[in-house]
């Protein structure tokens, strides 16, 4: 069959958040104990997703990387709520087929549940013709997986914890946006591609419930938002690399001190850890950030004007194998190409 106009498709990136979002204060709408900031990446890394709204199915279809998803499972059950809040917003029964594709290893710490469900929600809002602002949607978003709501906006974004019970005022602002500050790079330095063993959902919860250290986590991450805030309005690179190291650090050290203790980062992240503290201290000052999320993949947060300092630092650790240079992106569009599996699918399901 041939696909018709009833297939939205949309391109979304992950962010790689410089404050951490880590601990929930309610589980079942996703409300964090603290705010975070990031800053979307650009399109070398992306998930692609493809939707279509239909009353020829019973049941909801849902792919990733030319895998059919068990709807039962609860991580992807959680994920795909979304699809349900967007559904009552817009009034709908209709079942949907959505197709993700993503240019990078799903679920090894590179964010791809937030550029997942990003483009997931773009795409499902513009299919079902809701004109939704960046406010209303990141709050459904943020129901998927919280760290997804930040993929919504590009440039830097701000995801504020809010104070309500019921999260009405827990949604992103863009701080500032993708051409605020070309010069800024993020090397992706990927030095596994397995997935991860604990899922940041379990991870996060286990934190929060076991946890010495994490009683005045919330506290600090929320101070520093407020001073990064103020290091990305200046273009005070140092300021930025010391607040972002100092957070994943301290994200770290929650992790480890969870009980048991959950640990991410693999000899090659600490090797890079002590590389990019070696050469920090080489130039004087701060040239690269590392910051890592639940995995031991590192982001290198440099500048053009050093990133032939930062190179041969890293080519050096027999560990990475993979290198993914980006900037600051945009954030979610539209794209006219649904994924290249998306008719086979459709026309398997539908006769
Ligand atoms: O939103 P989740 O469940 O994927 O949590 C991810 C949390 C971190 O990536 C580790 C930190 C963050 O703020 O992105």
């Amino acid at each position: 069959m041939t696909i018709s106009e009833d297939v939205y498709t949309a391109i979304a990136t992950p962010n790689i958040a410089l404050i951490k979002y880590w601990g929930k204060r309610n589980d079942a709408l996703i409300l964090p104990h603290n705010s975070s900031i990031s800053m979307t990446l650009g399109e070398e890394l992306n998930t692609k997703t493809s939707i279509m709204f239909t009353d020829k199915l019973k049941e909801d279809v849902f792919y990733i990387d030319g895998v059919r998803q068990d709807l039962s499972n609860n991580d992807i059950k959680e994920r795909f709520a979304v699809i349900d809040k967007i559904r009552s917003i817009a009034n709908t029964d209709l079942r949907v087929i959505v197709v993700s594709e993503n240019s990078f290893p799903a679920s090894a710490g590179l964010a791809s549940s937030a550029s997942g469900i990003a483009s997931m929600v773009f795409s499902a809002t513009n299919a079902l013709g809701l004109d939704l602002d960046l406010k209303s949607m990141s709050i459904i978003a943020r129901q998927g997986s919280g760290s997804s709501c930040r993929s919504l906006a590009g440039g830097f974004v701000k995801w504020e914890r809010g104070t309500k019970r019921d999260g009405t005022d827990s949604y992103i602002r863009q701080i500032a946006d993708a051409n605020y500050w070309p010069e800024l790079v993020d090397i992706v330095t990927i030095v596994s591609n397995e997935k991860k063993k604990i899922l940041s959902r379990a991870g996060m919860r286990e934190t929060v419930a076991t946890s010495i250290l994490y009683k005045v986590r919330p506290q600090y991450a929320e101070a520093a938002c407020i001073e990064l805030e103020e290091a990305i309005k200046k273009k005070d690179f140092e300021k930025l690399a010391m607040l972002t190291m100092r957070d994943s650090n301290n994200m770290h050290a929650v992790m480890l001190d969870t009980y048991p203790p959950l640990i991410y980062l693999n000899s090659t992240s600490l090797e890079i850890i002590n590389a990019i503290t070696d050469l920090n201290e080489r130039e004087g000052g701060l040239v690269a950030a590392y910051t890592f999320d639940a995995g031991p993949n590192a982001h290198i947060i440099t500048l053009e004007n050093y990133e032939s300092k930062v190179m041969p630092v890293l080519k050096a650790i027999q560990g990475i194998i993979d290198i993914k240079r980006t900037k600051v992106g945009k954030g979610p569009r539209v794209d006219k190409e649904p994924v290249r599996n998306f008719e086979k699918i459709v026309g398997d399901l539908i006769e």
